[in-house]
């Protein structure tokens, strides 16, 4: 690995905020890690500080040219203190493919690990304990370097900042109301669509700015070219139950490759239910709804975990799912996947990581 991470201790610790005010990514902890690139000297100077503003050029490519890349990934705390995290590397793998995609140089992963983990050690008092909160980690890279010229930066900055978090909707485990886009797109096959990057949030700000006006917590994305295969939700991947049957959108390069949709999609087979990832229209998924054979529906993510969907409205018809209320796949699921990132129940499959208690 060799690079050795620096760690400088905050001497002004902050007040921790109260388990009932969480909600998602408003607080952040006492300690950051940061390192930095430039071409020659590739990634160096890997260090834990105190949380603190950056300062950069106001010419630096990211404000210009969006030349950034996000992961979302959690720690939890266990009943009985030990912290876990749950399948990191499949994170980390997929900021390197999002990295490739932005012209953004790899990042060594064990290294991530290391630094996640030993930052997770410096603030592990800030991890919540309490059932639905954990640690959330959000590990990003931006391009610093001071130009204008469109070309890929050849300085940046790996950040991680770490922020206690409970439920990502205010709805909580409940179900949330989805609102069928069909007017605005958020991706193309070939586009960024599966590269986690800031664009293709700021893309789906207006539609999901509509959305809520409407009373809808999220926008459902059909395809750009078609219009009308289903994609993923804002902040997920979705799932729907027809006929007995599970089925998921395929990866078709426009769709974010999701841990949690992983991890549901090898659960679900683990239970021997059966998974289809497929090409569904929404014209399908109307007529299965129309037929009765629309039995529940759910989103998958890191910062959602899972999040039953009570009501699509689709064109101004409003689809109610499972009478609005958690379908029981939903809630299978969701108890059995936090169970495992909580330490309460056996993991089968290899996917929980104990960061290490004596670093
Ligand atoms: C996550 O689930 O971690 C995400 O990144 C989704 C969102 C909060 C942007």
């Amino acid at each position: 690995m060799g690079l050795k991470i620096s760690v400088e201790l905050t001497t002004t610790p902050k007040t921790k905020p109260a388990i009932e005010n969480l909600s998602f990514g408003k607080y952040f902890t006492d300690h950051m890690f940061i390192m930095d690139y430039d071409v020659g000297a590739g990634w160096h100077d890997p260090r834990i500080i105190p949380y603190q503003p950056i300062s950069l050029d106001p010419a630096a490519k990211v404000f210009h040219y969006g030349q950034t890349v996000f992961e979302g990934m959690k720690a939890y705390k266990t009943p009985e203190g030990s912290v876990l995290m749950f399948r990191p590397y499949k994170n980390l793998q997929r900021l390197n493919r999002s990295n490739a995609r932005l012209s953004i140089p790899s990042i060594d992963e064990d290294l991530v690990m290391e630094a996640l983990k030993q930052l997770i050690k410096v603030d592990e008092d800030w991890i919540p304990a309490e059932q639905g909160t954990s640690l959330y980690i959000r590990p990003f890279v931006i391009a610093t370097q001071p130009t204008l010229g469109v070309s890929p930066s050849e300085q940046y900055h790996f950040i991680i900042i770490l922020s206690p978090v409970g439920s990502y909707y205010a709805e909580g485990i409940n179900p949330v109301s989805i609102y069928v886009e069909s007017e605005y797109v958020r991706a193309v096959t070939g586009g960024v669509g599966n590269a986690k990057t800031g664009g293709n949030y700021a893309a789906g700000l207006k539609a999901q700015q509509e959305a809520t006006e409407k009373g809808y917590s999220q926008v459902l994305w059909l395809d750009g070219v078609h219009r009308k295969y289903i994609e993923e939700v804002g902040s997920m991947n979705v799932f729907f139950k027809i006929g007995g049957k599970v089925i998921t959108p395929a990866l078709n390069g426009s769709i974010l490759d999701g841990v949690t949709r992983d991890s549901v999609i090898r659960v679900l087979q683990h239970w021997n239910i059966e998974v289809e990832e497929k090409r569904i229209s929404i014209d399908e998924l109307v007529e299965a709804y129309r037929k009765g054979t629309l039995e529940e529906a759910f989103g998958t993510g890191t910062a959602a975990v899972i999040s039953p969907i009570g009501e699509l409205n689709w064109q101004g018809d409003k689809l109610t799912l499972n009478d609005g209320q958690t379908g029981p796949i939903s809630a299978k699921v969701y108890d059995f996947i936090t169970g495992m990132q909580r330490g309460t129940l056996e993991d089968p499959f290899g996917w929980i990581l104990e960061v290490d208690p004596k670093i």
